[in-house]
């Protein structure tokens, strides 16, 4: 049989930890597929397509990992992939507890299906999303923290931010409501000189 693991998250951004797990479980899984959850009650910086094109171009290399969207409950999710296991990260102890937690949850709810913790790079240890986002937002260098791609994505969303503020920049679809509101600015400039 083969052995399939789902490997949740949020991914908001991805980062190089992430990417590093996700190379160290392609290694003893025969497939692994990252699973992006879709939750209506975050305020992302990235909307789920954003996460899932960074996701899929910075795991293209792997024949047997693949990138896929879900909402509910983990569980129903590795059910219906047919998965066996959930992947998760433990960067720290401060992680265990949470991870723990989650983890006898999901027994409780599946019991057949087994989490597997792996630990990244020790370099790693101390890299979150959150925090990403945080030095990011502040101006300052995320060249070695996240792949070149996010980098580039991250200085895309700053720049948006800083023109039209962070809730456009934040908003899903971010695009759409800056040629809005974009076009709008130019019609009250245009009202304020012609008054
Ligand atoms: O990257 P994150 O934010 O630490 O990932 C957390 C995630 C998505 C794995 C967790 O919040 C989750 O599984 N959410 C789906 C809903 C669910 O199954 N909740 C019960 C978990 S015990």
């Amino acid at each position: 049989m083969k052995r399939k693991a789902i490997y949740p998250g949020s991914f908001d951004p991805p980062t190089n930890g992430h990417l590093d797990l996700i190379e160290r479980g392609s290694k003893i899984f025969d497939e692994l597929i990252v699973a992006i959850l879709r939750n209506p009650e975050k305020d992302p910086l990235f909307s789920v397509s954003e996460r899932r094109q960074m996701l899929e171009s910075m795991t293209g290399s792997f024949d047997n990992v693949s990138v896929d969207t879900f909402h509910g409950l983990t569980v129903d999710y590795a059910l219906r992939v047919e998965a066996q296991a959930i992947l998760r990260g433990i960067r720290a102890i401060s992680d265990y507890e949470y991870e723990l937690q989650m983890a006898l949850m999901n027994r409780k709810l599946q019991p057949g299906l087994e989490t597997v913790f792996m630990m990244p790079a020790a370099r790693y240890s101390y890299l979150s999303s959150r925090l990403v986002r945080e030095v990011a937002q502040l101006g300052g260098p995320v060249d070695c923290l996240v792949p070149d791609l996010v980098v580039q994505k991250l200085r895309e969303k700053m720049d948006v931010a800083n023109r039209f503020g962070d809730a456009v920049a934040r908003a899903p679809e971010s695009e759409a409501r800056v040629v809005d509101r974009a076009a709008k600015e130019r019609k009250t400039k245009s009202r304020k000189k012609k008054s």
